[in-house]
């Protein structure tokens, strides 16, 4: 008994300080990232917009995103992609939010943005008429948009439980293939527990 207590505190010294380990045992931790706002760049020209967003919450906690995404020029592909992230420990008080990176990815976009396995192809495969490369412009329209969480969760490894109940800022940029600016869209993801 005594043996398995001192484990248990080391566990929770070694570990994330968060219930995540307790909990482990008796059900796995189920978080969902909810977009809480998409929206367009301001003050950048860009050829893509983000319009009539809608947001519905369901039953289950998870969020699905409604929006049009009139495209007013031929993409015939992506040199650079851009996320500026900031990481808001409290996602209502803002003096909680700290710069964490800049994460480019210049090779391959194509492949990436189309892939069923990123984070973002939740969004990407929502979207009619498909998204595929060359993209042509045109008026695009997205229904039940959601984050791919299995990817987050790939991704995110040990770091997964961090996440919940904090909120994340992305600014992410897309250059065409005169590396020029394309496309400029703000993100405000909440990660909030779900249930099973
Ligand atoms: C989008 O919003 C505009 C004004 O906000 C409205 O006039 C238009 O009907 C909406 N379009 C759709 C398809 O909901
Ligand atoms: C979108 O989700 C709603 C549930 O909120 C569902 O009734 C509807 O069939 C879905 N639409 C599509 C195109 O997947």
């Amino acid at each position: 008994m005594r043996i398995s207590l001192v484990l248990m505190a080391l566990f929770g010294v070694v570990h994330f300080s968060n219930d995540f380990q307790v909990n482990a045992a008796k059900r796995p931790l189920r978080i969902a990232g909810n977009f809480e706002e998409i929206e367009t760049c301001k003050n950048v020209k860009v050829f893509l917009q983000v319009k009539n967003v809608t947001y519905r919450r369901e039953k289950n906690g998870i969020t699905l995103v409604d929006a049009l995404l009139p495209t007013s020029k031929n993409l015939k592909s992506l040199s650079k992609i851009e996320a500026r992230v900031t990481d808001c420990a409290d996602g209502v008080s803002y003096n909680t939010c700290q710069y964490v990176n800049t994460y480019r990815f210049t090779s391959g976009l194509c492949r990436l943005l189309t892939s069923d396995s990123m984070a973002w192809s939740g969004v990407v495969k929502a979207i009619s008429p498909p998204v595929r490369c060359p993209v042509l412009a045109a008026n695009y329209v997205m229904t039940n948009g959601s984050l791919n969480m299995a990817a987050v969760e790939q991704f995110a490894g040990p770091l997964f439980p961090k996440l919940l109940g904090r909120t994340v800022l992305a600014e992410v940029r897309g250059y065409d293939e005169n590396r020029e600016l394309f496309a400029c869209i703000l993100l405000k993801i909440s990660f909030l527990r779900v249930r099973n």
